[in-house]
């Protein structure tokens, strides 16, 4: 594509228009910049993200969409910046608490853990916590369904905040969405001597959900409206970032602009407290443009970012099995691509993996090691020589993620194994100008993504997690695009997406209506009857809450692809089986399905 065409690209802000999909808010709109990425080039699929995630830092320019550098953003963020300093300044018996659910939860993790570290570095006592919905297990596979449980989250919430004086909450969701994290904001909002909440997410607050919550009449806008009312003391930050590369999969830029926001937020903090000052707008804001800066030498490499596309996409098509092999956070990073490759794409745990030097030691989580949850839950490096690597061949990817500060002997050793079983070996390096190049590895490995970072660095840590969002950004690049290689994207939509919680119930009813023309209650019934395993629904069925629905959806695998299939052929659902087993390709499937069912002209 030439240079033109991408600015063009850039250029694109069609889906700020009023007109765009009015009835979706924006983390769920298509972005019509990926309309026909399912037909891409590896190549064309990175200029396509390249484009889409430069959107998180769009200016406002004339839209009605409040945008991450925009001044009611940024003052936002300056004040709760200033409740962090207090906290920071007298943290007894304080507590600042991140939480959310899937990605947003693994995020929450992250941070808590990586500033928890920084604060003992400075011999200080930890100071904040995480929770995730569903638990620790949430961490490393996907839990959706305790997603839709207000109650849980505020008990959780409540728990672990037992005899705290001042708890400084972070919800995030990026939908305005998640009713697990709306129990706590509820929660924190009835004890305001306690708690100061604080909402994270990616849509205007009139495009909040607006369905009651289980167990309850009030709905996530109704929430964040109470939020809104003079006399609180409540933040919402939420700038729009625009639609997803794959409509909805806010672990993608949702997950991005969470990390930058939050990190800018805490870092500034940390900084203001030990050097006796106050943050300022200004330091914000130049602290999030360094993350532009990750945007920019990130997909400066776009090349070889296609090259690993293109073989995973091999692999994957092969039923070969993806594997990131990693140290240091970057090690969390993989665990968190690979666990949302099973609910986005209707992924084996086996198909994309994650593995962490020092597995959970190293991990520092509440409930410790969950080794014994079964084989998904084994994530050290021991483990994967152990129980992977035997069995690996040259259809199995390995991706190395590392940076000059890990143990460079360790890594050439464990490239040396690898390469024993495999020569689909490729690594993602970080360094700093000066510091050791990939040189030695690179005649070891299939492909070698070196990023070089500019020296001097103002700091090591923030240093570290700017090689956190770049890996980020490539590691959701090779899934996504792997995944679409491999025919699970239809257009732009994630046809073989699980239906585990309201949220993706919901997603996969206007997923079928957009797709197959056919009225709401339609496709909702289609849906059931895919879900349900049955030709006709019975009362009980029908009349049954939407958790029973994703209960049973839980237990079967392809109900949206069975369901489109039955809608765009008018034919039963035994005949929608027998077809998608003769084409075994989802997206190849939904194509031939559109082909025979468009009458042929005269
Ligand atoms: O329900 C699944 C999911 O969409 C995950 O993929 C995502 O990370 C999580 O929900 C959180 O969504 P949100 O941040 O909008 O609450």
């Amino acid at each position: 594509m030439a240079d033109r065409d991408f600015s063009r690209i850039c250029d694109t802000r069609e889906w700020e228009l009023p007109g765009y999909e009015p009835w979706f808010p924006v983390s769920e709109k298509s972005n019509p910049l990926t309309c026909d990425i399912d037909k891409a080039s590896p190549n064309h699929i990175v200029r396509l993200l390249a484009a889409c995630d430069a959107q998180i830092f769009q200016t406002k320019s004339g839209s009605t969409y409040e945008r991450l550098f925009c001044d009611s953003i940024v003052h936002s963020m300056k004040e709760v910046t200033k409740m962090l300093e207090h906290i920071l300044r007298d943290p007894e018996d304080s507590l600042v608490v991140l939480s959310g659910c899937g990605t947003s939860g693994r995020l929450a993790f992250l941070m808590a853990t990586c500033f928890n570290r920084i604060l003992k570095d400075q011999e200080q006592k930890p100071l904040y916590t995480y929770i995730i919905a569903g638990g620790d297990k949430a961490l490393l596979t996907s839990q959706e369904s305790p997603e839709d449980d207000p109650k849980l989250g505020m008990l959780t919430l409540e728990k672990i905040c037992e005899g705290k004086r001042r708890v400084l909450f972070i919800g995030i969701s990026c939908g305005l969405s998640a009713p697990f994290v709306a129990g706590q904001i509820a929660f924190c909002l009835k004890h305001p001597d306690v708690f100061s909440p604080v909402l994270v997410g990616f849509n205007p607050v009139s495009q909040a959900r607006d369905e009651p919550m289980p167990g309850s009449t009030l709905t996530f806008r109704a929430l964040v409206q109470k939020m809104q009312q003079k006399g609180q003391r409540a933040f919402i930050i939420n700038p729009a970032v625009g639609p997803e590369v794959i409509t909805g999969s806010s672990r993608m830029k949702g997950g991005s602009a969470t990390k930058i926001l939050l990190e800018t937020i805490l870092a500034s903090a940390h900084t203001a407290a030990i050097t006796n000052t106050h943050v300022t707008q200004g330091v914000l804001l130049a602290r999030m443009k360094a993350y532009e800066f990750v945007h920019s030498a990130t997909y400066s490499h776009s090349e070889q970012i296609a090259a690993l596309i293109q073989s995973t996409g091999l692999s994957l098509q092969r039923g070969g099995r993806v594997c990131y092999v990693a140290w240091g956070s970057l090690g969390l990073l993989g665990l968190i691509d690979a666990s949302e490759c099973i609910p986005t794409f209707g992924a084996d745990y086996e198909d994309v993996r994650g593995f962490i030097r020092g597995g959970y030691q190293d991990l520092d989580n509440i409930e410790g090691d969950l080794t014994s949850l079964g084989p998904q839950f084994c994530i050290s490096h021991e483990d994967f020589m152990h129980l992977v690597l035997p069995n690996l061949s040259d259809r199995d990817l390995v991706l190395l993620l590392y940076t000059a500060h890990d143990d460079l002997d360790e890594v050439e050793k464990m490239i040396l194994r690898v390469r024993e079983k495999t020569s689909n070996v490729h690594i993602l390096y970080h360094r700093l100008e000066g510091e050791a190049a990939a040189d030695s590895m690179a005649p070891l490995c299939s492909s070698v993504l070196s990023v070089t970072w500019p020296f001097p660095s103002p700091d090591l840590n923030l240093l570290h997690m700017q090689w956190e969002l770049s890996s980020k950004l490539v590691l959701n690049a090779v899934s996504t695009g792997g995944h679409i290689l491999k025919g699970k994207v239809y257009r732009n939509h994630m046809i073989d997406l699980q239906v585990t919680n309201s949220k993706l119930y919901h997603r996969a009813g206007h997923i079928l209506q957009k797709l197959s023309g056919c009225s709401q209650t339609r496709c909702e019934e289609t849906l059931l009857k895919a879900i349900y395993d049955v030709e006709t629904l019975t009362e009980d069925i029908t009349s049954a809450r939407v958790y029973t629905h994703t209960i049973s959806a839980s237990r079967r695998s392809r109900v949206v692809p069975l369901a489109l299939v039955c809608l765009l052929m008018g034919c039963s659902l035994s005949e929608a089986k027998s077809r998608l087993q003769s084409h075994p390709v989802v997206r190849e499937a939904v194509e031939a399905c559109v082909t025979s069912s468009t009458p042929s002209s005269p």
